[in-house]
């Protein structure tokens, strides 16, 4: 082989070699892998207040994946449709969240698309529920835990405290379209029922006899003691 065309093969190998190495790097750019430790330390941060303007991931977002988006034959361990697991912090941050960006976020996109890509499916969540999300997200997306410095066990009328905490916590899965054991808890008048059998403090005080809720996690103490104390005085709908 001549000098030459040695030159020119080394061309070619070396240009082959480029265009691999640009393609794998266009596949991992397209779905960026964000490791959520390190947005922290791995380490729980020390936690916020709601009421501060800091929202906490445990317990105002967590349970929102969890109930709308980790519902069984969705996101949930089993099923967990297109390759998403939504319960827990690391595979939400991995997947689809752009920590301090909400709206490149495709976790948070994903709510306000149209047709069958919106999701969930079924129901769109509240404004509020999207306000925490891209709040927390804005916020840096931090694993935020131990955080009930917004629940206070003295409050519990039904439209403020204990409604909101079953829409946060329950609704996803025990709605009409979504009857989780056949159990509706998207309005008064059928949590009432569940009040009466006994079955809304037995499951969320994880007593023996009755299905453990919310499905692998519980309330906070302060939340069981609301639903309690609501219960007690009458279990009234003020
Ligand atoms: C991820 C979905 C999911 C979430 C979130 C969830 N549930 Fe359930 N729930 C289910 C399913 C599925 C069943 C039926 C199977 C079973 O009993 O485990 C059920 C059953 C129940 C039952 C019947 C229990 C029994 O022993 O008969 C009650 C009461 C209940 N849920 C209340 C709640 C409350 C209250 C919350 C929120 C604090 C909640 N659930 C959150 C899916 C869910």
């Amino acid at each position: 082989m001549s000098p030459n065309l040695k030159i020119v093969s080394g061309l070619k190998v070396s240009s082959v070699f480029i265009l691999i190495v640009g393609v794998l790097l266009v596949c991992c750019v397209h779905e960026p892998f964000i490791d959520p430790t390190s947005l922290n330390g791995g380490e729980a941060n020390t936690p916020g207040c709601v009421s501060d303007g800091t929202v906490c991931f445990e317990s105002s977002v967590l349970p929102i994946f969890i109930s709308s988006c980790a519902r069984s034959k969705c996101h949930d361990a089993i099923t967990h449709k297109d390759g998403y697991t939504l319960t827990n912090y690391n595979n939400i941050v991995r997947k689809g969240i752009t920590p301090g960006n909400a709206s490149t976020s495709k976790l948070y996109k994903v709510l306000f698309a149209s047709g069958e890509d919106r999701m969930p499916p079924d129901a769109p969540l509240s404004q509020a529920q999207k306000d925490s999300i891209a709040a927390w997200i804005n916020q840096g997306a931090k694993n935020t835990v131990n955080c009930n410095c917004s629940c206070n066990p003295e409050q519990f009328t039904f439209l403020a405290t204990i409604k909101p905490l079953l829409e946060s916590n329950c609704v996803g899965c025990h709605k009409p379209g979504s009857l989780g054991g056949n159990i509706n808890l998207a309005n008064y008048t059928a949590i009432k029922a569940q009040v009466t059998n006994g079955k809304l403090v037995g499951s969320i005080t994880h007593a023996t006899g009755f299905s453990p809720m919310p499905q692998g996690s519980k309330l906070s103490e302060c939340q069981i003691t609301q639903v309690k104390a609501w219960i007690e005085a009458g279990a009234l709908n003020n």
